[in-house]
């Protein structure tokens, strides 16, 4: 385990094996569609890149980038699209990939924007979900683990930029945050 961290939550091996049960049903779900993929960057390239791999469709990938104005750990409410979709969603079945579900204020954006450009639907998959975090009344379609109100970090999830790449979650030490 990384020396700043508290505990771990969820195992490389809970992980993936909870990416894959989603990954089957996504595959049921959307038989007979040819659904397209966004990644929400950075959170979910991890969970993006292990499900897509589970999900046995023709589906296309595309990626955006979203940024909420205020402090590393607190979401301020006000979305701001750093890089917006390659290619138009008109009529095509959607599916939102979140690393996690907090405030939902992200999602409830994105949503209304992806629909607004004429998507047919808007899917959203979020690995974590934070229900004692949620501001506006947006759920996930698909989830992988309830978490706790509290700040996790890793498979993607990062605390000023750092530990993204570790292939577990956990929480940090307290004394991490005032360095
Ligand atoms: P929202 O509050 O639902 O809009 O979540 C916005 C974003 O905040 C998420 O996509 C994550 O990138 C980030 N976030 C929320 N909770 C955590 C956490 O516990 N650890 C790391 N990032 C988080
Ligand atoms: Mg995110």
């Amino acid at each position: 385990m990384h020396e700043d961290l508290e505990r771990i939550l969820f195992t490389e091996e809970q992980i993936q094996a909870e990416v894959a049960r989603l990954g089957r049903e996504l595959t049921r779900d959307f038989q007979g569609r040819h659904p397209l993929f966004v990644c929400v960057l950075k959170g979910a390239v991890m969970f993006m890149a292990d499900l897509v791999k589970r999900v046995e469709l023709p589906l296309e990938m595309d990626f955006m980038a979203t940024s909420s104005y205020g402090s590393a750990s607190k979401s301020s409410g006000v979305v701001r699209i750093l890089k917006d979709l390659d290619r138009p969603v008109e009529s095509r079945h959607v599916v939102i990939v979140e690393d996690i579900v907090d405030t939902g204020l992200t999602l409830k954006h994105l949503r209304e924007m992806i629909l607004h450009r004429g998507a047919a639907s808007v899917t959203i998959v979020a690995l974590f979900d934070k229900p004692e975090g949620r501001a506006v009344a947006i759920e996930p379609d698909y989830y992988g683990f309830r978490v706790p109100n509290e700040f996790i970090v890793g498979y993607g999830l990062d605390y000023a930029e750092r530990y993204r790449n570790l292939p577990y979650v956990g929480v940090l030490k307290p004394e991490v945050y005032v360095k």
